[in-house]
């Protein structure tokens, strides 16, 4: 079979490193007007090897400047997922970030840095690694803050044993020395490893009386015969003491319905206590594959989240940034178009598409999207399956890897009306159901050139369509 070169186009208002490989978010924190992602990289290569945090900010969420890297790997060590907290004492502000030491002998243990330059340049702690417990897989740790209700403020770390599909948690005063409080699981399935955990309290619908501890995990599948879906993100709602997290159910949510959204943390310290998420959009099954360059991993569109009850149970819902809000908010009036005929638009690879219909008179809804690839992305909405699915096919999707081609499910109320928002960013598609209720986050490879979007129904109905290019704007990135 004849090989073709792919052309991937850089996503324009997703963040992705100048050149080389990525991986996870690290270390999200908001200081002094600054929004620093940190994140797994590679300095020297296309592939994951010698895991360093590279470092980039940004003052909107939309636009990021590279910098050098924060924290280099160094003979013997990989320095791992991990995240950052800022505290300010007398008017200085101290970020303090904690990492997973990965030594050459297979040992996992966290390690401690500081910056008191705004998080340009670190300082290791001398007595690193300061948690250790003598394990190979114990990593990723997220440090958040507690305070109880008689106002008495502690520091908890959050770290995986991945193997054992466990969340330890930690206490601490001085963020120096931790103290092991309480273990969560293992539960769910047992052909994966759990990585990066989070939690964080959310309102259950804005109600700042009825707040909910929200745990997340991101599960890879490890063995013989693993998943070929392969890495995914789950959520468990229950409550925190500051000491240990409870829950009534068992079940691990889905928290996103596509195939690449992995290892997403929220930002410490974020105006007015915003819980927003930031995933790397790739999955371990084929990241090495996918044949982006000179760069190769991509972040995820900042999410917003939130509980809403839905059915009587709360759920979590996933909102875009506010760029984007805002660009919807700006666009021209929603036109409402009749799919007496297929509806077809040309539109950047880098747009906003905002559709709202009514299944109950259109029937079954479907949006094509095609560029100059060999390949389509096709989302189809049922009545009748109360599902919506998201298929991405063609050869030049087959060529990415085997497991590439996909057909992503999300369970729907059918017959309800439904908005989708989709934000294509180059090789990036990540789709809003119903205002972020669900959400699908896929790559997809449509080419470098124009993207048609058709739009059929089975009865003839009204579609409200609004498209909006997202401009690229110049991204300074520092060397
Ligand atoms: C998750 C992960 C983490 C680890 C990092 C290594 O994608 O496997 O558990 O710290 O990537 O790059």
């Amino acid at each position: 079979m004849e090989i073709r070169k792919l052309p991937i186009p850089r996503p324009t208002f997703h963040f992705t490193p100048q050149s080389n490989w990525m991986n996870d978010p690290n270390g999200l924190v908001f200081d002094r007007g600054l929004w620093h992602l940190y994140f797994q990289y590679n300095p020297e290569g296309p592939d994951w090897g010698n895991m360093s945090w590279g470092h980039a900010s940004s003052t909107d969420l939309q636009n990021w400047t590279e910098h050098p890297v924060a924290l280099p790997y160094r003979q013997g060590e990989q320095i791992y997922s991990g995240s950052v907290v800022a505290t300010q004492t007398n008017g200085d502000s101290l970020l303090t970030a904690y990492y997973t030491s990965a030594f050459e002998n297979g040992r996992q243990a966290q390690s401690r840095a500081t910056s008191s330059d705004g998080g340009f340049t670190w300082e290791q702690d001398p007595q690193n690694p300061v948690l250790d417990r003598g394990t190979n897989a114990f990593r990723d740790p997220k440090v958040i803050r507690y305070t109880d209700d008689h106002g008495d403020f502690r520091w908890i770390m959050l770290a995986v044993e991945a193997e054992d599909r466990q969340v330890l948690f930690y206490h601490s005063t001085d963020l120096r020395s931790w103290t092991h409080q309480s273990t969560f699981g293992p539960l769910g399935d047992d052909r994966v490893v759990w990585e990066c955990p989070d939690l964080v309290p959310l309102p259950v619908d804005d109600d700042p009386n009825n707040i909910k501890w929200v745990l997340f995990i991101s599960k890879n599948p490890v063995g013989e015969d693993a998943d070929p879906d392969g890495s995914s993100m789950s959520y468990i709602i229950g409550d925190f003491d500051g000491t240990a997290f409870t829950t009534e159910t068992t079940e691990l949510l889905r928290l996103d319905h596509g195939r690449d959204f992995y290892a997403g943390v929220t930002f410490d310290n974020a105006p007015g206590n915003a819980a927003i998420m930031i995933a790397w959009m790739s999955n371990w099954r084929y990241a090495g594959a996918f044949p982006s360059a000179p760069w190769r991993g991509s972040m995820s569109l900042p999410r917003q989240l939130s509980l809403r009850t839905s059915a009587g149970v709360a759920r979590l819902v996933q909102e875009p940034p506010e760029f984007i809000r805002t660009s919807l908010a700006e666009s021209q009036p929603v036109p409402r178009l009749d799919t007496a005929q297929p509806l077809s638009f040309a539109v950047s690879g880098h747009s906003l598409i905002d559709l709202r219909w009514d299944p109950a008179s259109t029937g079954t809804l479907r949006l094509k999207l095609q560029g100059d690839a060999d390949a389509q992305v096709s989302i189809e909405h049922s009545p009748t399956s109360g599902a919506l699915h998201l298929t991405r096919q063609g050869r030049d999707t087959q060529a990415v890897h085997a497991d590439f081609p996909s057909t992503s499910t999300v369970p729907l109320d059918g017959t309800a009306p439904v908005r989708l928002l989709l934000s294509l960013d180059g090789p990036l598609l990540e789709v809003f159901v119903n205002d972020g209720e669900s959400t699908v986050s896929n790559l997809v490879v449509l080419g470098s050139g124009t993207v048609t979007a058709m739009i059929t129904t089975d009865e003839p109905g009204q579609v409200a369509v609004a498209m909006i290019n997202i401009p690229a704007l110049d991204c300074a990135r520092q060397d």
